[in-house]
């Protein structure tokens, strides 16, 4: 079964968004709803979303758009039709009766249905209908969420359920598992039933909203928003109906009946309008007072917001015992939720699935958790486990494991696909290096460096690690969000407020020689980014040898924003690149004044087609849709180049002072519209001696160590300024930059 044609029949939320990424796939795709004028505005609303839903925004009309009354002879030319319409059941029946009456043969169809079961929707289909149809589950926003949860029934024509998934992976990139026809199937399943353990046990052991989403977010492996972080994103009005279909659903006696009862609380949000960040707030909300705003936090007990307060656990990275085994409250608590979570996904098995590993992955792969909850049952130690649970009676998963205490029950990672991915090879490691901030896995062939740290910050430790890989080919690559956020800010600010600067200058000196040993190693050294790729994290990048990256990236050299220049050689390396154009082979000019805006504004690719003509990757660099295949294309780029070569060194020709003057008279202009202020000016000067080439003459030859010393030096005087620093603490306070 071929898939060249798509049809999709709704085009809200998530008929847009499975639109959007087809068209991100470059397959042709039709767009219908009840009204043209209607898959128009969704079309409007592709085009501006953000985070983007669409790779490359110039390709919006590959979208085509119309309505199901006269344009529905597009489902007589799809190899798949998808419908998105409104969860109801009556309009589904209808909308699935025109399909089959119109579709071409053996066309699959398929329902992005949450909650009613395919039972349920094809009752009313023939026997030979019912092969072809299923449930293709996507997540919200499709382009970003990894999984998709494809659910078949008996009826099922099983290879070409594998012939979905096969089109899905490869060419959608996204994690396909098959699933059973049960509510929630496994993702929604467990992760609605985390997230009511997590709100009920939160308000029963009275922790404020602030203290629970700081335990129930980074330290077990789960996205920062927490628990009521992530209410307010879906909406609580939402979630109180995917909870009744829950509820109806599911069994009496299941355990997801006593956590998703309804709660005065919910009932009196929704009722008053706080739904969430779309409705006047919800479990937090934005207090606009004047210029201000301030993120409050809603006191359960009394009802009233007050301004929200971090909780620090002093726990950076993920670690479950260090949370379990406090004593405090948010010990018992972290305790209390994980046992839960755990007990009721084992007890799923093998009722729900006969495969553990499968709910696992649909948690790391739909809700962003680092580790599912088996994964976590291993990470705590099943001994340690059964010595500390209470009862699991009836749950045959557990009993069982509690006779063997195998503690390698858990075997390999993401066992539905044939991928060859990260997360299987590392455990084949030879050996592992550790440090505090990165670790090498070294293989006969080849190594890979994973960064460990929060948003994978660099810092003296991370650049050991890469430099002590390069004894063999290397990897860099990592299973969690995001390639690198950059330069680890709270290390460098440490020394700063010491007034040791000369720490600062020791650590970008060897990020700099470990960056130009990555380029120039006797070994190819490949990155594989995704997520962010900022500053630091993108000079990595730029400087390894062969960049095999995700589709969906963040790029870009933002040091600009926090009172810096790129000084790991992002200045150096990006003016090489543009210095290779025709342009700038006619004017040598051309290609700083690009670097200077390129980098004064902080501009940023938010995907492969983005980087591209910012010279932040070049054509020949590889842009893989599924995350899961970065490693297996960076091994094979590895032995297609057993003979590689490093490359030859660079050299600048650039005009100094005359150059300097004119960048310097782009910053006059700025600062006068007030586009910069003062400070603005002094950092965009330290950018222009760079880019300029300093103290020199356009005859003059410079080489790279020549630009890595005035990126060095730049970076060093303004590290320097209050101005700077104010910038620095202010985003590693509030995550966001100083506007002034
Ligand atoms: P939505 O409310 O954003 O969009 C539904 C669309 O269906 C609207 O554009 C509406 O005009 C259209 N529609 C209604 N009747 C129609 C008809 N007879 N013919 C053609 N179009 C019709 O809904 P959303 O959120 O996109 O949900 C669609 C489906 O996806 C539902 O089954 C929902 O359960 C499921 N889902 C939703 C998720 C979410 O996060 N929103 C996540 C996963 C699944």
């Amino acid at each position: 079964m071929e898939i060249k044609k798509v049809v999709i029949i709704g085009s809200g939320t998530m008929g847009s968004g499975i639109a959007a990424h087809l068209c991100n796939a470059n397959v042709p795709v039709t767009l219908l709803d009840l009204t043209t004028e209607i898959t128009e505005k969704a079309r409007e609303k592709i085009q501006k979303s953000r985070p983007p839903l669409l790779i490359d925004k110039s390709k919006i009309n590959n979208i085509e758009v119309g309505n199901i009354n006269d344009d529905f002879d597009a489902v007589k030319q799809a190899d798949w039709v998808v419908e998105a319409v409104v969860e109801r059941i009556d309009i589904k029946h209808q909308i699935y009766e025109k399909i089959f009456k119109n579709r071409k043969e053996g066309a699959i169809v398929s329902s992005n249905t949450s909650s009613i079961p395919i039972k349920v929707l094809s009752e009313k289909l023939t026997e030979e209908e019912k092969k072809d149809f299923c449930i293709t589950h996507f997540f919200n926003p499709v382009r970003y969420m990894g999984l998709l949860e494809i659910v078949k029934s008996e009826n099922n024509d099983l290879k070409k359920i594998n012939s979905l998934k096969n089109f899905c992976e490869q060419e959608l990139g996204k994690g396909a598992i098959i699933c059973n026809d049960t509510p929630g199937f496994l993702g929604n399943r467990v992760g609605v039933y985390a997230m009511q353990v997590a709100m009920t046990e939160a308000i029963k052991m009275k922790l404020s909203i602030e203290e629970a989403d700081s335990v129930f977010g980074r330290p077990m492996g789960i996205p920062k928003t927490g628990v009521f972080g992530l209410y307010d994103l879906i909406g609580i009005d939402l979630m109180a109906d995917v909870l009744k279909s829950f509820i109806k659903e599911l069994s009496e006696n299941d355990p997801f009946q006593s956590v998703a009862k309804e709660m005065p609380l919910i009932t009196k949000l929704i009722s008053t309008g706080y739904t969430g960040r779309k409705g006047k707030g919800g479990f937090y909300r934005m207090n606009k007072t004047g210029n201000k705003k301030i993120l409050e936090a809603l006191n359960i007990e009394t009802g009233d917001y007050l301004p929200s307060k971090k909780v620090d656990l002093g726990i950076e990275t993920v670690n479950l015992n260090a949370l379990i085994d406090r004593e405090d409250k948010y010990g018992q608590y972290a305790w209390s939720v994980i046992s839960k979570i755990i007990k009721y996904a084992s007890s799923l098995v093998p009722n729900v699935t006969d495969k553990f590993n499968d709910i696992d992955e649909a948690m790391r792969l739909g809700f962003n958790w680092a580790m599912g909850p088996f994964e976590m049952l291993k990470s705590i130690g099943v001994k340690k486990f059964f010595d500390r649970v209470d009862n699991f009676e009836k749950n045959q998963f557990l009993e069982n494991l509690s006779k063997t205490k195998n503690e390698n029950f858990y075997g390999e990672r993401q066992l539905y696909t044939d991928i060859e991915t990260l997360g299987k090879i590392k455990p084949k490691a030879i050996k592992v290096d550790k440090n505090k901030s990165a670790d090498i896995y070294r293989f006969k062939d080849f190594n890979i460096v994973e960064f460990t740290t929060k948003a994978c910050a660099l810092d003296y430790d991370s650049m050991d690690a890469l430099k002590k890989a390069t004894d063999k080919p290397l990897i860099i690559i990592n299973e969690s969000m995001q390639f690198s956020a950059g330069v680890n800010l709270t290390y460098t600010m440490s020394f700063a407020e010491k007034g040791d600067f000369k720490s600062i200058e020791k650590f970008i000196k060897y990020f700099q020689e470990t960056c130009k040993h990555l380029k120039y190693s006797k070994h190819p050294v490949v990155s594989a980014p995704s997520g962010l790729v900022l500053g630091g994290g993108e000079e990595v990048a730029i400087q390894s040898n062969f960049v095999v990256s995700h589709t969906n990236i963040v790029m870009g050299l933002v040091e600009t924003i926090v009172g810096l220049v790129p000084a790991g050689g992002g200045c150096k390396e990006v003016l090489w690149r543009w210095s290779q154009t025709a342009e700038a082979k006619k004017d040598p000019d051309y290609a700083p004044l690009k670097v200077f805006n390129i980098i004064g504004y902080a501009k940023t690719a938010t995907s492969t087609v983005e980087a591209v003509p910012l010279k932040f990757l070049r054509p020949e660099d590889k842009k893989v849709m599924n995350r899961n295949s970065l490693f297996e294309v960076s091994r094979k780029l590895i032995e297609k180049n057993k003979d590689f070569v490093p490359p030859k060194e660079c050299t600048f020709n650039l005009s100094g002072k005359s150059l300097k003057e004119k960048m310097i008279k782009v910053l006059e202009k700025l600062y006068n519209e007030k586009v910069i202020l003062e400070h603005g000016i002094e950092v965009g000067k330290e950018l222009a001696n760079v880019l300029s080439g300093g103290n020199t003459t356009i005859d003059k030859i410079l080489n790279e160590d020549d630009l890595y010393k005035l990126e060095l030096e730049s970076f060093m005087k303004l590290i320097e300024t209050k101005k700077t620093q104010e910038r620095i603490k202010h985003t590693l306070a509030t995550g966001k930059p100083l506007v002034n």
